[in-house]
């Protein structure tokens, strides 16, 4: 089997669902390793926009099969209204999906207590109010209830008392709403039904198809590198690990699997939510990136913050993920800018340094420096080979690459399925 690692190399929505639709063209699996409903992968296929925020990006090409790892968190009336939806518009998910027994399940208080604890900081993070640190926090605590869990009704009943009672020493001093053990039980059920026959041990599958070395599995991460709970802007991140070490663990995959890692960049950065951002741009150019490449959260509808490409972090991100290819995407936003700006490193302590701090500390003190390369003004978006881009662009790629000691191996320059050049 070849396993790819699909991974965001910014503060997510790089366009992974993009790219990960048009690879899903040669691969027979595709599986989420982490993160949940905060994530939405955008997909537009025959003049159709499909947003995904739990089913992996390749449930849109008919031949694929697709899997929920145990890394994932599930929100079930989400997952349940995702397949409904996708199966309304024609596209069969249920016989198509797997999910892991292991997944943990985002109940109603996380979601809750997810938006009180949001509205009521002064140093908001800016979540998607999905209830994902509060699952995450739950299994890392022991209370959390699992996929498997559902099949042992009284079981069941037993794990949602302690972990209601878990969270009751929260709801309780904020004087939220009770919640009853068999409301919730009903609720699970409920939100269940349409996909319980789905939830089946993975691994046995995952390695049938290791042995296998026509078999293509795509591992689809979420978010991106700069919101990994480890080595991400902390604390304004999300819980998971979203690097690709957190495949093998999201997945039940040992290290020896993994030979390829996609690290996904947009050609300028953009990030949703609070927190540091170097190369953030807040002037009329920010704006015009914002309104060009149509930054709106797919998740929530927030406006994202735009800026430019900043390469020591993206550096930082390749070392980190051990990304063996680039896809760059959007690169057809950047047409009509006359000088386009990159960062090659940081102002920190009147020096400049080229290695990325990783510390919020210091993070928080740098300043970017950046270099100047000229722009373009004619349209890419129908461009299908690298050598009929303007030159201006094929020296923007050049330089990343350079840059990065990355080869780059597709560039998007449109959202639709087929705005894709291999290089
Ligand atoms: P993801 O979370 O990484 O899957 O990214 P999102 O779907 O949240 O955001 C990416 C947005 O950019 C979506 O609206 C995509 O349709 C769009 N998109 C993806 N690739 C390109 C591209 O190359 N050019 C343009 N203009 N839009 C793109
Ligand atoms: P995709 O997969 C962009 C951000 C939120 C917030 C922080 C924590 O579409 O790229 P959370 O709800 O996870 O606790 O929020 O992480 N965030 C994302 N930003 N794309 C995403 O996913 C994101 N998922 C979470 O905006 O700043
Ligand atoms: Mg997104």
């Amino acid at each position: 089997m070849t396993c790819e690692i699909m991974v965001g190399l910014q503060w997510g929505d790089e366009g992974k669902g993009k790219v990960i639709d048009c690879l899903s063209e040669k691969a027979d699996y595709i599986a989420r390793f982490q993160g949940g409903n905060n994530a939405g992968h955008t997909v537009i296929c025959g003049g159709t926009k499909t947003i995904l925020h739990l089913i992996p990006s390749g449930i849109l090409q008919n031949h694929t099969h697709c899997m929920l790892g145990n890394g994932v968190v599930i929100d079930p009336s989400v997952l349940t209204e995702e397949i409904r939806k996708l199966e309304k518009s024609g596209i069969e998910v249920t016989s198509r999906l797997l999910i892991s027994p292991l997944a943990h399940l985002i109940l109603p208080w996380h979601r809750e207590i997810d938006s009180f604890i949001e509205e009521q900081k002064s140093n908001a993070i800016g979540t998607t109010k999905r209830g994902i640190g509060c699952a995450y926090a739950d299994k890392k605590a022991r209370v959390g209830i699992r996929m498997g869990d559902i099949f042992d009704r009284q079981r069941l009943k037993k794990l949602l008392e302690e972990s209601l009672w878990h969270a009751g020493f929260f709801l309780k001093n904020n004087d939220k709403k009770r919640y009853e053990v068999d409301e919730v039980l009903a609720w699970i059920e409920k939100n269940t039904a349409s996909y319980r026959h789905r939830i089946q041990n993975i691994i046995p599958i995952l390695h049938r198809i290791a042995s296998d070395k026509k078999k293509l599995l795509l591992c689809e991460g979420a978010q991106g590198t700069l919101l990994d709970i480890d080595f991400g802007t902390y604390p304004y991140v999300t819980s998971s690990n979203t690097t690709a070490g957190a495949a093998g663990i999201g997945l039940g995959l040992a290290p020896q699997h993994f030979r390829k890692v996609t690290g996904i960049a947009k050609a300028y950065t953009t990030r949703v939510g609070e927190g540091i951002f170097p190369t953030e741009d807040t002037t009329e150019d920010g704006k015009r990136l914002a309104e060009k490449g149509q930054e709106y959260g797919a998740t929530t509808g927030r406006p994202r913050r735009c800026g430019w490409l900043d390469l020591v972090s993206l550096r930082f991100a390749a070392q980190i993920n051990g990304v063996t290819s680039l896809v760059i995407t959007k690169l057809d936003v950047l047409k009509g800018f006359e000088k386009i700006r990159i960062c090659t490193g940081y102002y920190l302590n009147d020096q400049v340094c080229t290695e990325y701090p990783v510390q919020t500390s210091l993070l928080e003190k740098v300043k970017p420096s950046y270099i100047e390369m000229d722009g373009w003004e004619e349209d890419i978006s129908s461009i299908q080979s690298f050598e009929e881009l303007p030159m201006a662009a094929r020296r923007y790629l050049r330089f990343i690459e350079e840059n990065l000691q990355v080869p780059i191996s597709m560039v998007s320059v449109g959202p639709g399925r087929h705005q894709i050049i291999t290089l």
